[in-house]
């Protein structure tokens, strides 16, 4: 808890989804994205409001979550938003500490702080308010005779053991937010001094727009840059509408516009993706022809990449591959980034303009251009 993380925040814990059918979305995160199911939480353990399944893979946890009865929050947030993101749920050194940081620093109240228990011992829980309908739980560990918390999950979860097939995902590398036409400075001033955050990089329109498509965001991050957290806000096109106010006329509010996941790989877990079904954008094949003269030499094969459509981009410390997928809904809001990094830190800033003429195509045949 020092002047750069004043809440004491140590890592993402987890992202809980509200969705409408969470028994098909496990089987989805299973069987295309590869994760393994490791804990539950439903009537038969004594839930009768909500059913959640904790899925894993190597340091990600989603939580995906139904809710059992019309007249729970859940309901209501899944009739607004469809299925997405409720939660981005941080681990902290201090739950009460850090409710309480945030609350003097200016956050909304979503939920007091409270013991959660169970026979592996407890935890501590609170909840601060951010974009859209979007929380930030915050969870430390009680701890118990010298012990942490030793259930499989959280209190309440019983564990459960259905392996996915790994497709090489193996972090969280940053969580995108769209929030509205002109909101992007309120809510990066909101990460700024609540949470202690520093703007990290700053893409305006003429980085990222095309005629349709442009979009403004600041990229937030903790002081040790294990946390980030771009904000996009629309930005005027020629005459079209942007990506990101499709989004959120699809989404009702702000939220959580993508999930990017980091992996060790790229080549092998897009295969492996691909193969289980999972649907990418695709940019023109002459993005190929110019990629060697816009990014020099790397260690792929660039035919490889063109096949699998991989994009690459290239910082003064290095390059990045990555790929991004299309909605994972029926409403075009929440998709996946899945990347590798060698040396490059940015976020594809090179990328953006063949990528946001594939994702205009895309809007096109939605018929919200
Ligand atoms: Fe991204």
């Amino acid at each position: 808890m020092t002047d750069q993380n004043p809440l004491g925040l140590k890592k993402i814990h987890h992202i809980e989804f509200y969705v409408g059918n969470a028994k098909q979305a496990e089987f989805y995160y299973r069987n295309a994205f590869g994760f393994s199911r490791v804990a539950y939480a439903g009537l038969e353990t004594g839930h009768r409001e909500m059913t959640s399944y904790v899925m894993s893979q190597n340091r990600i946890k989603f939580v995906l979550s139904t809710p059992m009865n019309e007249n729970n929050y859940a309901a209501e947030h899944i009739r607004k938003h469809g299925d997405g993101v409720r939660d981005i749920a941080f681990l902290v050194e201090d739950a009460d500490h850090a409710y309480n940081e945030a609350i003097k620093r200016g956050a909304e109240s979503a939920s007091e702080p409270s013991d959660q228990k169970d026979k592996h011992g407890s935890v501590r829980h609170a909840a601060v308010r951010t974009y859209g309908d979007t929380i930030h739980s915050f969870i430390s560990y009680n701890t118990n005779n010298g012990h942490n918390y030793s259930g499989p999950f959280l209190p309440g979860f019983a564990e459960q053991d259905v392996e996915g097939d790994e497709v090489g995902v193996v972090l969280i590398d940053h969580i995108v937010g769209n929030v509205e036409l002109g909101k992007m400075n309120h809510w990066c001033d909101y990460y700024r001094d609540v949470m202690g955050f520093e703007r990290y990089i700053t893409f305006d329109d003429k980085d990222i727009s095309t005629e349709y498509s442009a979009l403004m965001s600041i990229v937030m991050s903790d002081g040790g840059h294990n946390i980030k957290f771009p904000i996009n806000e629309p930005a005027e096109g020629k005459g079209g509408k942007s990506q990101i106010q499709e989004y959120i006329d699809y989404y009702k509010s702000a939220g959580v516009q993508h999930v990017a996941l980091l992996c060790k790989d790229v080549m092998f877990t897009v295969q492996k993706l691909q193969d289980n079904g999972v649907e990418f954008l695709r940019v023109p094949d002459t993005y190929y022809e110019e990629l060697n003269d816009r990014v020099g030499p790397i260690d792929e094969d660039i035919d490889e990449l063109k096949r699998l459509g991989i994009l690459v981009d290239r910082d003064d410390e290095g390059y990045l591959l990555q790929i991004f997928t299309k909605p994972v809904e029926d409403r075009p809001t929440v998709f996946y980034e899945i990347l590798q990094r060698k040396g490059c830190k940015g976020f594809g800033k090179g990328n953006f303009k063949a990528l946001f003429v594939s994702i205009e195509e895309e809007q096109r045949r939605r018929g919200n251009l």
